[in-house]
């Protein structure tokens, strides 16, 4: 039986609110556990389950959130220094990031693409990219031709949108994860 498990990083909670609409969207599906937030764990829980959804907002200029850009807490930036020598092959790994396309179209969602970047150099099977259209914003380190490399969600300026949007992303990326 496939393990999914979900990790996030947050300052304002609001990447919390969209990884547990996530767990939601994916139903009882008894393999799925509760989304925990990055700072709570260690790279040997995420390498207890077999596929991982993994979210971040962008914070700073177009970086992962941490104490550097004014977290309360550590999150994703100090965790990313401990997959330099962590093996994720053999698992499946889709992404969601978190941005602001009005207030920061010049670096918007860069953050994922960061963790795209440190999550594909594990060896791990990336999936879950996601089309650009429908967003409006100059620049992006998150997008992969026409797509983006993961789910992106904007809660600040089309936080109606995100519910379909995540429905949408689930059941594209359900049977990858083998749901
Ligand atoms: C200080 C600050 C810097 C931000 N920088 C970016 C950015 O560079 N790119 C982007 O797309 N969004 C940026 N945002 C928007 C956040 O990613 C967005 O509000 C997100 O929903 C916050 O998620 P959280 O509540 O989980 O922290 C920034 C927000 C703040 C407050």
């Amino acid at each position: 039986m496939t393990k999914v498990g979900i990790f996030f990083g947050t300052d304002t909670g609001n990447t919390r609110k969209v990884a547990k609409w996530i767990h939601q969207a994916l139903g009882d599906e008894q393999q799925v556990a509760k989304p925990l937030n990055i700072n709570r764990v260690t790279v040997a829980d995420l390498l207890a389950f077999d596929a991982l959804i993994l979210g971040t907002p962008t914070l700073g200029e177009g970086e992962l959130p941490g104490l550097e850009t004014q977290c309360e807490a550590p999150s994703w930036q100090e965790f990313v220094p401990m997959l330099d020598d962590a093996d994720f092959s053999g698992k499946t790994i889709a992404l969601f990031g978190l941005g602001d396309q009005l207030g920061y179209g010049d670096e918007f969602v860069d953050a994922l693409g960061e963790l795209y970047d440190r999550f594909a150099d594990t060896g791990a099977k990336m999936i879950g990219n996601w089309p650009a259209d429908g967003y409006h914003f100059t620049h992006s380190a998150a997008l992969d031709g026409d797509e983006f490399v993961g789910l992106v969600i904007d809660q600040d300026n089309q936080a109606e949108q995100t519910s379909a949007r995540i429905e949408q992303w689930i059941s594209q990326i359900k049977p990858a994860l083998g749901l």
